[in-house]
C-alpha cells in the first residue's frame, strides 16, 4: 500500500530565497515519498478547518489516529512511578541498560505473553513496533523485496522507500515499484492470497489488522506460514492489535503457528495493551531458528543494530512493562480493552445501522466502513464529515490504493466523545 497522501507545499518559515542549500545532495529516496506521514496530514487538515471555523474548537472529535485515551490505571501507573523513584536512590539507580532489555522483562514477556513458546533471549525489548519495524529494514537493507497487504499501515511502505527498496511511485496505480501489493478486500476476507503474487523476500502481514480490523484465523496463518518457508520469505507478523482478541481460537501471535519459528519475526507494543503511545516501550522477537541464506542467524542482525544504534528502552518504562505483566496489571489492561471494544461496537452498530457495509471493530479497534459511492473518493468523504460533523476519521486511501472507498474509525476515543460522534454521524448521514 502505497499510502497515498496528496502533496502538501510545505511552508517555509522564512522566505525561501534567503535560504542556503549546502552542498549535500538531497538522499533520492526521500523524493521518492509522495507527501508527508500520513496521520501528520490529517492533523494538518484538522487544524486548517479549525482555522478557517475557530467556533469549532470544542466540537472536534476525533476518531482519526488510533491513540490511547484513557489514563493509565493505578497499578500500572505505580510501576512507573516506582521506576522513577528508585532512580533517585543510591542503591535503585541505574544507567546504561541492556539494549536488548532487562532480563527480567523480557523473561516475563516470554513467559506470561508467550507462555514459554520463545525465550527470554529471543525478545528485544524497544521504544515501540513502529521503531522496529525501521530498524528490521536497516537489517534487511535496501536490495530486498517487500510485500504488503493493501490497504496496510503506512509504516512498511514508507521505510521500505526510505532504504531504497523500492523504485518511483506509478501516478496511475499509486503503488511504489518493487514492492508486492497484496490486495486485501472484503471478498478475501481482508487476508492476503500471497500464492498468487510474485515471491518477495519480506513479508509485512499485521493481525489484528490496521486498518481494516480482520484478525487472521489459524488457517489462514498455517497456511502463510507454509507459504513463506516454501518461497524462502521472511514474515514480519505485527501483533500490536493482538489483546483485543476475543474470540476463541483466534491466535494473537504468530508463534502459536507450527513452523512459525523458521520463518517469522514479531513486532509488538505496548501502546495499546496500557495506553503507552506516549510512554512508549514495546519488542520484538526473533527466533533462534530463523537464518538469513548464508547461514547467518537474523537475531544476531538485529542484535548487532540493537547494540549499536539504540541504548535500550527507559528503566522508568521498563518497570513500568513489569507492572504490566503483574496479575493486576494484565486484569487492568483487560479492563481497557474491554472499554475500547465497547466503543468499536458502538461505533460498528451505528455505522450498520445507517446502511453501511462495516468491517472490524469486533476483535480490533478499528471500524473499516465501505462508503457508497455517492460520497466521492476517501479523502473527499473525509473532508465532508469533518465539515458537517466535526468529527475526524482517517480515509482508507490514506493506507495505500486498496483502502480507497473505505473510511477507518478509532474506537481509542472517551465514550461520550463516541455517543456524540456517533449522533453526528447518524443525522449527517442518513
Ligand atoms: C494508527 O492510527 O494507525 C496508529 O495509531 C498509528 C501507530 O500506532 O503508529
Amino acid at each position: 500500500a502505497s499510502a497515498f497522501v496528496p502533496q502538501q507545499p510545505l511552508t517555509p518559515r522564512s522566505p525561501a530565497t534567503s535560504l542556503a542549500a549546502v552542498g549535500v545532495e538531497r538522499n533520492p529516496n526521500f523524493a521518492k515519498l509522495i507527501g508527508g506521514y500520513l496521520f501528520p496530514e490529517i492533523g494538518r487538515r484538522r487544524t486548517q478547518y479549525l482555522e478557517e471555523n475557530p467556533e469549532m474548537k470544542d466540537r472536534v472529535i476525533s476518531l482519526g489516529i488510533g491513540d490511547t485515551t484513557q489514563p493509565i490505571p493505578e497499578y500500572i501507573l505505580s510501576g512507573l512511578v516506582g521506576g522513577a523513584s528508585k532512580l533517585g536512590t543510591k542503591e535503585g539507580y541505574s544507567g546504561y541498560g541492556n539494549e536488548a532489555g532487562m532480563l527480567d522483562l523480557r523473561e516475563k514477556i516470554a513467559d506470561k505473553l508467550y507462555k514459554g513458546i520463545i525465550a527470554a533471549e529471543e525478545v528485544f525489548v524497544s521504544d515501540g513496533a513502529k521503531c522496529d519495524i525501521m530498524r528490521l529494514q536497516q537489517m534487511f537493507g535496501a536490495k530486498v523485496i517487500s510485500a504488503v497487504q493493501d490497504p496496510s499501515y503506512p509504516v512498511y511502505v514508507d521505510t521500505s522507500v526510505m532504504m531504497g527498496q523500492t523504485g518511483e511511485i506509478d501516478s496511475e496505480t499509486n503503488q511504489y515499484k518493487n514492492i508486492v501489493y497484496m490486495p486485501c478486500t472484503s471478498e478475501n476476507g481482508f487476508f492476503p492470497d500471497y500464492a498468487s503474487m510474485p515471491r518477495a523476500d519480506i513479508v509485512y502481514l499485521c493481525s489484528p489488522n490496521n486498518p481494516t480490523g480482520a484478525a487472521a484465523t489459524k488457517e489462514q496463518l498455517v497456511e502463510m506460514v507454509k507459504l513463506c518457508k516454501e518461497r524462502g520469505s521472511i514474515l514480519v507478523f505485527d501483533a500490536a492489535y493482538a489483546p483485543f482478541i476475543r474470540s476463541k481460537d483466534v491466535p494473537k501471535s504468530i508463534f502459536e503457528i507450527e513452523g512459525a519459528r523458521d520463518v517469522a519475526i514479531e513486532v509488538n507494543s505496548f501502546s495499546k495493551y496500557a495506553g503507552f503511545t506516549g510512554v512508549r516501550l514495546g519488542w520484538t522477537v526473533i527466533p533462534n531458528n530463523l537464518k538469513f541464506a548464508d547461514g547467518t542467524p537474523v537475531r544476531n542482525d538485529f542484535n548487532r543494530v540493537m547494540s549499536t544504534a539504540f541504548n535500550g528502552a527507559s528503566n522508568i518504562v521498563q518497570a513500568g512493562g513489569l507492572a504490566c505483566l503483574d496479575d493486576d496489571g494484565l486484569k487492568e489492561i483487560d479492563t481497557l480493552i474491554d472499554y475500547y471494544l465497547g466503543n468499536a461496537k458502538i461505533l460498528r452498530e451505528t455505522m450498520e445501522s445507517i446502511g453501511y457495509d462495516v468491517y472490524g471493530g469486533i476483535d480490533a479497534p478499528y471500524v473499516f466502513v465501505k462508503l457508497p459511492e455517492s460520497m466521492g473518493g476517501s479523502w473527499d468523504a473525509f473532508q465532508t464529515i469533518l465539515e458537517k460533523t466535526q468529527v475526524v476519521t482517517i480515509p482508507g486511501a490514506g493506507f495505500g490504493p486498496g483502502g480507497e472507498g473505505y473510511l477507518r474509525l478509532s474506537a481509542f476515543a472517551p465514550r461520550d466523545s463516541v455517543i456524540e460522534a456517533c449522533e453526528r454521524l447518524k443525522k449527517a448521514l442518513v
